[in-house]
């Protein structure tokens, strides 16, 4: 019997965060024995807010490195870039025409850009439907993801839905997977840990940068306990042994803020050393990236010859 799909994907858009780690990266891991994994790097998503080629060019090879890094296994996930598979902007254009703006205009992203008086790009707007695309053209069953994206993982089912009903049966309703404790990875400031919020821990920081970073959070505490350390603290280890000793170490900000240094570097550490290791060969982790592009293209463009018998353009005996 063949494996469950799981596929995810991340924007090639700056460093990883740990946020991004526990929520998404990590569950990729956690499943590439049980499933047939995908790890896109959508670069035609992060177009929104990269427009420097030369910094997209790093930004690749540096995601490539932190899917290395983090254990997945080339000879197990399929590693892709999204500009790799055209098959992606094609679909993403079919979907457009069958979704109207009304509908796109309660997407979260796009509200909050409105809310922001932003000029909004087409591409902002119609961002959900190439996810979409990026989702559906492999039947996946699962999408790990974090909470942020739980809306668009539902747009993508709802496309399917009524590519389905105009078309007939053509596409697989995949799940979000969120994991409960880590749908929202807090930042250094408790808001939810992001680039745009300048509240990051990297997944690949430099012990001095740890320090630096545990050392600036502001000790807004509740009894002693400082909320925004405890929760970063929490993510690595359980409420049962960090309650007990952030209560014994109540308002000895400086010592718990050690603690976390030095659990963040054990965590740290050992993945920081590996993607120096693969940062030793760049040909190498782009053989793997160029491979993993051809096996999508080949899954995906018999998807869209699927798709393009099923709307009519297939003239041609
Ligand atoms: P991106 O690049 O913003 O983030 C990658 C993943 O990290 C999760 N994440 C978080 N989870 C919990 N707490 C946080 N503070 C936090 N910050 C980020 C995100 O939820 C995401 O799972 N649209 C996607 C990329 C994408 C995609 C796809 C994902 C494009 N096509 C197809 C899955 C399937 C995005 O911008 O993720």
């Amino acid at each position: 019997m063949s494996k469950k799909i799981s596929l995810s994907g991340i924007q090639p858009s700056g460093k990883p965060h740990i946020g991004n780690y526990f929520a998404m990266m990590k569950q990729l891991v956690d499943q590439q024995e049980e499933y047939d994994v995908y790890a896109l790097i959508v670069d035609y998503h992060a177009m929104k807010s990269v427009k420097n080629p030369k910094v997209m060019k790093e930004n690749i090879i540096n995601v490539v490195l932190d899917y290395l890094a983090i254990g997945l296994d080339p000879e197990k996930v399929t590693f892709f870039k999204q500009s790799d598979v055209s098959e992606h902007t094609e679909l993403c254009w079919i979907f457009d025409t069958i979704t109207t703006m009304p509908y796109l205009m309660r997407a979260h992203a796009f509200k909050d850009a409105q809310a922001k008086n932003k000029e909004i790009d087409v591409g902002t707007f119609n961002y959900p439907v190439l996810m979409a695309a990026d989702i559906l053209l492999y039947n996946p069953d699962i999408i790990p993801v974090g909470a942020d994206q739980k809306q668009h993982v539902e747009i993508a089912r709802d496309i399917a839905e009524k590519f389905n009903n105009n078309f007939g049966q053509t596409f697989k309703l995949p799940e979000a997977v969120i994991m409960k404790d880590v749908a929202v990875v807090p930042g250094t400031d408790g808001r939810k840990m992001s680039k745009s919020y300048n509240n990051t821990i990297p997944l690949f920081s430099e012990y001095e940068e740890i320090k630096k970073i545990v050392m600036s959070i502001v000790t807004d505490s509740k009894e002693g306990i400082p909320k925004n350390v405890y929760a970063i603290h929490n993510l690595l280890r359980p409420a049962t042994e960090l309650l007990p000793l952030y209560e014994s170490k109540a308002g000895k900000y400086k010592e718990l803020k050690e603690l976390l240094i030095e659990d963040l570097e054990k965590f740290i550490a050992p993945l920081r050393e590996k993607r120096k290791e693969f940062a030793k060969d760049i040909p190498k982790a782009l053989a793997i990236l160029k491979t993993g592009g051809k096996k999508a293209k080949k899954i995906a463009s018999l998807k869209m010859n699927e798709v393009r018998e099923k709307i009519g353009v297939n003239v041609y005996e």
